[in-house]
């Protein structure tokens, strides 16, 4: 398709070069531009309905050849919540007492703790991963600094020993995970094919035409797993051309799944699920049938509510079903992925040039990222309690956004292009803060979910 992520950026750099001009008349042309990308990009990230230009199949084929970008995986799909990296009253203090999840409690908060120097370095490098696309190829798309590789979470009180392959893929023998959610679940999915590969390397037996919702098996240990693309969770109606143009908003049934993970539910033995920045997009709400409201919408006769609301019911419902059915899969809910943009938004040349992690309490104050955080454990809880105690089990929350938060030099940033800088250090690039570099911070969800595994 030649389209690259996100399709605006075509615009940008054109903004870009007219801003460079003086014309007033041609300034104005530039916040005609910006404005129609702002509210484009608000209206409806689009990269993920772009095919990918190689639809590669083998393993083998998965690294995109130097020069090009592939469309899939691309921040595009999901929106960054730069805009609201606003400072706020509710702090991270107030998760120092919080419980990670019923099996943590007793011994110690697997989600709390810092970042500690790791001499030892990554699990895998982008050359003995094949798994690892191209808009997180940090390594390979020549990202100058590699600091960022040698940290390793540490819980106060505990330690995360490595990821250990494995006894991983030995203990999962006939098993079926699931990867439910948006673009960051395929980050984490190649992360976990990454750590897996050092034992046996996964062949890819599924993907639908848009390579959204993809599969691999592990031959040897009858091992299996699933990305299932479902954004939202709920269902959603969306209306956007293969520009990522908007005609009409999109429409999200709050009381309603996405049968793409539903209608598989008896299959899987173990699922992470997780939504997010999608919820910020410009959306109809409907519940019962109706319409109820919307969210910065076209129709102004209809009541404007705010994404919290929205996020909120869609995650009741997403509970309701896990905790209804009488199948009864090992679920981790993994919490809030935040991004960090600075010096500007995800739209508007924000950057995340850091190569070091926030110290606890550097992140600052985060006030959306903590309000849908907060939403989540909420809802994560309410669906415990309604449970019986010997039924509980099964779910569990996978509290990852504290340790995500203190790692602004993780994301790909530049780095999701080949060699940005190759015209020289002022080309204009997307930067991408919300999806993590490979092997980069991500890895840890990893090293957390094999721990909480053991701790059965
Ligand atoms: C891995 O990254 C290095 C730079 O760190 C690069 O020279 C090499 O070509 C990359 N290998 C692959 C297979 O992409
Ligand atoms: C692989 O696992 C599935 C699901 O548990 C099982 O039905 C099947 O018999 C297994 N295949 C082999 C060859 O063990
Ligand atoms: C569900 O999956 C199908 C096939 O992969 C895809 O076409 C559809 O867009 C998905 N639904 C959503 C909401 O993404
Ligand atoms: C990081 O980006 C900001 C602009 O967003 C720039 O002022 C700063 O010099 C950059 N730092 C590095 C180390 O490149």
């Amino acid at each position: 398709m030649g389209m690259e992520w996100p399709p605006a950026s075509a615009q940008q750099r054109k903004a870009a070069v007219v801003g460079s001009r003086s014309a007033a008349v041609l300034k104005l042309g530039l916040l005609v531009i910006l404005a129609g990308l702002a509210l484009r990009l608000l209206v409806g990230p689009a990269a993920y309905l772009l095919p990918p230009t190689a639809a590669p199949e083998g393993p083998a084929r998965h690294v995109a050849a130097p020069g090009r970008e592939t469309t899939r995986g691309g921040a595009g799909d999901v929106m960054p919540s730069g805009e609201f990296a606003v400072t706020g009253s509710e702090s991270l203090a107030d998760s120092d007492n919080r419980q990670g999840s019923p099996e943590t409690q007793e011994s110690c908060n697997l989600f709390h703790g810092e970042w500690v120097p790791n001499p030892v370095g990554p699990a895998y490098t982008n050359a003995s991963c094949h798994f690892i696309e191209s808009p997180q190829n940090c390594m390979a798309n020549g990202r100058p600094d590699t600091n960022y590789l040698y940290w390793r979470w540490k819980p106060y009180g505990c330690e995360v020993p490595p990821f250990d392959g494995k006894k991983f893929l030995d203990g999962m023998q006939g098993k079926h995970w699931a990867l439910i959610g948006d673009s960051i679940l395929r980050n984490h999915v190649q992360s976990l094919l990454c750590l897996l590969s050092k034992v046996e390397d996964a062949n890819e037996v599924y993907h639908d035409d848009t390579f959204r919702s993809r599969r691999w098996h592990f031959h040897s240990h009858n091992f299996t797993v699933s990305l299932i693309w479902a954004p939202f969770l709920i269902q959603a109606k969306i209306f956007e051309d293969d520009d990522g143009v908007s005609t009409a908003d999109p429409q999200l049934y709050l009381d309603v799944l996405e049968t793409n993970w539903t209608s598989q539910w008896e299959g899987f033995d173990y699922v992470v699920i997780s939504t997010g920045q999608w919820f910020f997009k410009s959306a109809v709400y409907w519940e019962n049938g109706a319409e109820v409201g919307c969210h910065s919408c076209q129709n102004k006769n209809l009541k404007e509510m705010p994404p919290e609301y929205s996020f909120r019911k869609a995650l009741n419902t997403a509970f309701q079903f896990i905790t209804s059915s009488p199948h009864k899969p090992v679920v981790f809910y993994r919490t809030w992925a935040p991004s960090h943009f600075e010096n500007g938004e995800w739209f508007s040349g924000g950057t995340c040039n850091r190569t070091v992690p926030f110290k606890p309490g550097e992140a600052g104050d985060r006030e959306m990222d903590s309000k849908m955080w907060r939403i989540e454990r909420e809802a994560f809880e309410s669906a415990v309690a309604n449970k019986g105690p010997d039924d509980a089990d099964h779910l569990k929350l996978l509290d990852t956004f504290e340790l995500s938060l203190l790692r602004p030099d993780g994301h790909s940033g530049p780095y999701r292009t080949y060699h940005p800088y190759e015209k020289g250090m002022t080309a204009k690039v997307q930067n991408d803060c919300l999806h993590w570099c490979l092997p980069g911070p991500i890895d840890a969800w990893n090293d957390i979910i094999m721990q909480m595994l053991a701790k059965d």
